[in-house]
């Protein structure tokens, strides 16, 4: 793979980018399917034998590790064109999902639910913690016991079992997204109906619970905090296409903004980033929209601080934070940020400043003080949207940036690099020795 690291005279290498900043932008972007959608309804597969299409799924590398993972448990996987794949389902000839591949994306931990709900035993490596913070999946866990699995934790493995999954009422603590979704997989073919309160909001959530539906399932609150899934003895599998990704799209509405850019942003779905994009209309950013394609108005120099705070959804996502940060970096001004949902999620702070950002830290909150001129500099990317932000820090830089350990990108963020040389940025990727 070309992203893996490989070694010479005993020096790592890895891929980077270098980017040369300060072109204005210009041009159109498609944004590619959601990568968040794509990993849970990938992991819904796992659910009912048959033969499932999936359209719009990203070339990601998160997306291969959940392909590994699936083919692990049995299934085949076929490419039919660039963003469509056949699953098929003939049964699972396992129902252990392993650490070596649990251990590289927490989203790993979806095939639980999904494996119960088919085998009523499951037995799941424990994710462990990840830059961003320790996230454990005590709320997952909560909610295959009210599901009556009897749970055990054995040598770093959640293992599971049932005799029967009985529909129940679950109140989740906080609104988990993933947990959210592992219960609503688990519950699909539970006996009876299962009410999850407080449940998270995500489209992503959405969009696999419609994608359920579209076999048969039954569920109820699409959208809503309360959940609502009446089991069903049979789901049929079908074609199903995937959300577009609203992260990336936020990311590309930045780099417009921030580039004086004259973007065109197609394939986006204004309605999943409506917090996002009120805090920017805040700044004095204008959108135009029509039928799924987006411009941006906006005057770098006239736009106005704010004070943000990231919260689950509707509320303004944890994932666009650090690029919302490059942005109130490069406005006259002092902003705020409050981070509630991850509690070491300013990893980018110390890179952003050395490319010249003013931005103070204290406990989960940032001041950003603008205006800052960016110059480029060598920087790494400590986790995916971390990594989004030096890109963006640096396609306004003045000269040359370097940005190692982009494999963090490219979990996230398809074709980026290729995306943003057809707007005209001078971004391209090379083997970088670890620093
Ligand atoms: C998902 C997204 C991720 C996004 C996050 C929040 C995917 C694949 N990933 O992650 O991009 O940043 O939502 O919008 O969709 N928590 C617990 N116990 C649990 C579960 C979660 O304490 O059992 C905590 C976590 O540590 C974290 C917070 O709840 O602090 C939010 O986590 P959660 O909503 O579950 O996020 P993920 O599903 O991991």
């Amino acid at each position: 793979m070309k992203n893996e690291i490989w070694k010479e005279n005993c020096h790592m290498y890895v891929d980077g980018f270098v980017v040369n900043g300060g072109k204005r932008l210009k041009g159109k972007a498609r944004i590619s399917g959601s990568k968040n959608a794509a990993l849970p309804i990938l992991a819904g597969t796992l659910i009912a034998k048959g033969e499932y299409i999936l359209e719009n799924v990203p070339e990601l590398k998160d997306i291969r590790t959940m392909f590994k993972l699936l083919e692990n448990l049995g299934l085949e996987i076929e490419k039919l064109d660039e963003n469509t794949y056949k699953v098929l389902n003939k049964g699972l000839k396992s129902s252990e999902a392993k650490y070596d591949l649990v251990k590289t994306m927490r989203a790993s931990f979806l095939v639980m639910g999904p494996i119960l709900a088919n085998l009523k035993n499951a037995k799941v490596s424990l994710p462990g913690g990840c830059a961003i913070g320790a996230r454990p999946v005590n709320y997952h866990l909560k909610g295959f016991e009210a599901l009556g699995c009897k749970i055990k934790i054995e040598h770093g493995y959640v293992e599971a079992e049932a005799d029967e999954l009985i529909g129940t009422g679950i109140y989740l603590d906080f609104p988990s997204v993933g947990a959210t979704e592992n219960i609503v997989m688990a519950a699909v073919k539970a006996k009876g109906k299962t009410v999850i309160e407080n449940a998270a909001q995500e489209p992503e959530i959405e969009d696999l619970c419609n994608f359920l539906n579209s076999m048969g399932a039954k569920i109820e609150g699409i959208g809503t905090s309360r959940l609502e899934i009446e089991g069903v003895e049979e789901l049929i599998p079908g074609r199903y296409r995937i959300i577009p990704d609203r992260i990336e799209a936020g990311t590309f509405i930045v780099a417009s903004v921030l580039m004086d850019g004259d973007i065109e942003i197609e394939d986006v779905k204004m309605e999943h980033l409506e917090s996002f994009k009120l805090k920017l209309e805040e700044m004095g950013v204008k959108f135009e929209e029509n039928n799924g394609n987006l411009k941006i108005k906006a005057k770098l120099s006239e736009l106005k601080p704010i004070k943000v705070k990231t919260m689950p959804y509707p509320g303004y996502p944890t994932d666009l934070q650090a690029q919302l940060m490059v942005l109130l970096s490069a406005i006259n001004g002092v902003s705020e940020i409050k981070e509630t949902i991850f509690e070491n999620r300013f990893m980018h702070v110390s890179e952003l400043n050395r490319m010249g950002a003013n931005i103070e830290v204290d406990g989960n909150t940032a001041v950003i003080n603008g205006k800052a001129e960016f110059s480029g500099a060598e920087v790494m990317a400590s986790d995916l949207r971390a990594g989004a932000s030096m890109v963006l820090a640096a396609l306004l830089a003045q000269g040359e940036t370097i940005i190692n350990r982009i494999y963090h990108i490219d979990r996230g963020y398809e074709k980026l690099e290729d995306k943003l040389k057809k707007l005209g940025a001078d971004i391209k990727r090379e083997k970088l020795e670890v620093v």
